[in-house]
């Protein structure tokens, strides 16, 4: 039987919604004071969702707990990243501890890679912290291929207005979208 506090089940995963988030969750998406300091960019992100720019994708329980999410940059200034059409970024990947290695890091990435599929993208790309390997190994399952070591430099102005510079080693990782056909032989 579950107790408070106690990690889940796996039964948690039937449970589990994967939605859009909407304006309401912004404050969620704080983890009661642990990710406070990223409110601007949460903020900026969802005004970019609201002209098609960007998707945040959300986990939440059936009574709203925020659990997880996965942002996606559809379109942005930096085309190697995320043009509009061909080429996404997914940023932003997080699972709350208590909740981690259930699968539902697995949904929200399979469901935000099925959007990106019906948007008629070809290509996903994500960074990951080169120390990160638990990540990246999942990434590896999900057929995405390191494709070049990027510096991972990054500012973001917090939720008080000062300014952090982030430095943060990361591989580039590449998945395509688009089933490849076996060539067929004739006999
Ligand atoms: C990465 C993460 C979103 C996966 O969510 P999840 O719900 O645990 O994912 P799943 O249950 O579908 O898959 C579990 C796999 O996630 C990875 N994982 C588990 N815990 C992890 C952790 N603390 N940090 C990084 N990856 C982790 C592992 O590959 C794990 O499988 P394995 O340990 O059997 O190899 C989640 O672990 C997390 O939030 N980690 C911290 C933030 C992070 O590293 N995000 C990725 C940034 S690129």
């Amino acid at each position: 039987m579950d107790q408070p506090g106690k990690v889940r089940t796996n039964q948690l995963v039937n449970e589990i919604v994967i939605r859009e988030l909407i304006e309401s969750d912004l404050p969620l998406l704080e983890w009661d004071g642990q990710y406070s300091h990223y409110r601007r960019l949460y903020l900026d992100a969802y005004h970019q969702t609201l002209d098609d720019r960007a998707v945040m994708w959300v986990a939440t329980s059936e009574i709203n707990e925020m659990i997880g999410q996965v942002f996606v940059q559809l379109n942005s200034h930096q085309i190697d990243l995320a043009d509009g059409f061909y080429r996404a970024y997914m940023l932003g990947f997080r699972v709350k501890p208590e909740y981690r290695n259930q699968g539902i890091g697995t949904l929200l990435l399979l469901n935000a890679e099925k959007d990106l599929m019906a948007r008629h993208f070809q290509k996903v790309c994500l960074n990951v912290v080169k120390t990160n390997w638990r990540a990246q190994k999942l990434y590896e399952r999900h057929d995405y291929r390191v494709i070049f070591a990027d510096p991972g430099e990054w500012s973001y102005q917090d939720n008080i207005g000062v300014w952090h510079d982030v430095k943060e080693p990361a591989w580039r990782m590449e998945k395509s979208l688009v089933a490849s056909h076996p060539i067929q032989h004739s006999k």
